[in-house]
């Protein structure tokens, strides 16, 4: 390892593909043993991002460093100290579990390459199936070869993209299982994920992305408390009925709705001012109260900030 510092870094981090723009100067850097999650919609440039740190592909401007290794200049080095799962892993579907993660192990010029084969595929589970080809695999089963081929040299540093992407909800628990079992050793993790609960679960900090430029870094709890500070939920025995309905909507302190058949989602000008009232109003329009709690998880914050215009497209 080469002094200290963050695991990653980016440093006004640009790429550009023809015309489009993939990535605005990205500044980001992924502290040791943190797992980080980049999330974003499609084409936000998430993994874009992972392919420059993986040394796949070179930015336009600014640099990136994996522990303190330059993605330019010392690609080897980087590449010998990452684990990439790339967003579409090519297997050799006609080849055994085992040949798959042997080609990397060979790959890598490992002292005992069978042993860290055999190492990788115990951890991943599938050391009882190592005999079997790929291509007999569920998708599920397929995303822990991948994952063992990327750890078969025990990088400290591991790139993922998406790689709970498709799969079925026990097997993307699986999945998000390894990845906390790889930090818990000492791994620092980056990776890309559609799955916003599983990220606020799993990650340490999110980095939310659009249209190639970062526009939250923080907590789970912070990115939530930031967007949604003041929205709150009321659950109601029953429906939201047209009583129930008027009593909000004729609340002054209250700047927007969300309406479920039976949860009501409110913005207030003040939360902690603004519920008792709130509450009070309800309670008079005969509704009958279960819950009322700050609102939000990850996934109601990301898409509050979808919803918002990018900072710098002013509308004209
Ligand atoms: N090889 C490529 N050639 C042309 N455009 C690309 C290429 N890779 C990515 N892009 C474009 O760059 C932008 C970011 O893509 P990407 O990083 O794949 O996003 P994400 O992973 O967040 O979905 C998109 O507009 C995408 O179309
Ligand atoms: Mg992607």
């Amino acid at each position: 390892m080469k002094g200290a510092g963050p695991a990653i870094e980016c440093d006004a981090v640009a790429r550009r593909f023809g015309d489009r723009v993939a990535l605005h100067r990205l500044d980001l850097a992924v502290e040791r043993g943190e797992i980080l999650g980049l999330l974003g919609p499609n084409g936000s440039g998430k993994t874009t991002t992972l392919r420059i740190l993986a040394t796949l592909l070179q930015p336009h401007e600014g640099a990136a460093r994996v522990l303190q290794w330059d993605v330019v200049r010392d690609a080897m080095e980087v590449r010998r100290r990452i684990g990439v799962m790339p967003e579409r892993p090519s297997l050799y579907e006609r080849q055994t579990v085992e040949a798959n993660v042997s080609f990397w192990a060979e790959a890598h010029g490992l002292a005992d390459p069978a042993g860290a084969v055999r190492e990788a595929l115990r951890f991943v589970g599938l050391e009882d199936r190592r005999r079997e080809p790929v291509g007999s695999l569920s998708k599920g089963l397929k995303q822990r070869v991948a994952l063992a081929r990327a750890i078969v040299h025990r990088p400290p540093v591991l790139l993922l993209d998406e790689p709970s992407s498709g799969l079925d909800p026990s097997a993307a628990a699986a999945m998000e299982g390894l990845i906390r079992d790889l930090a818990r050793d000492g791994a620092t993790v980056l990776l890309n994920t559609h799955r916003l609960a599983e990220a606020e679960r799993l990650c340490d900090r999110v980095a939310i992305l659009r249209e190639g430029r970062l526009l939250r870094l923080g907590t789970p709890r912070q990115v939530r408390a930031a967007l949604l500070g003041h929205i709150v939920e009321v659950e109601l025995a029953g429906i939201v009925d047209a009583p129930a309905r008027r009593a909000v909507e004729s609340f002054p302190a209250v700047r927007e709705t969300w309406w479920a058949p039976s949860a009501i989602r409110v913005r207030l000008i003040d939360a902690e001012r603004d519920t008792p009232e709130l509450v009070a109003r309800l309670v008079s329009a005969g509704a009958r109260i279960i819950a009322v709690r700050p609102a939000g998880d990850l996934e109601r914050a990301y898409l509050e900030l979808m919803s918002q215009p990018l900072p710098g497209s002013l509308a004209a």
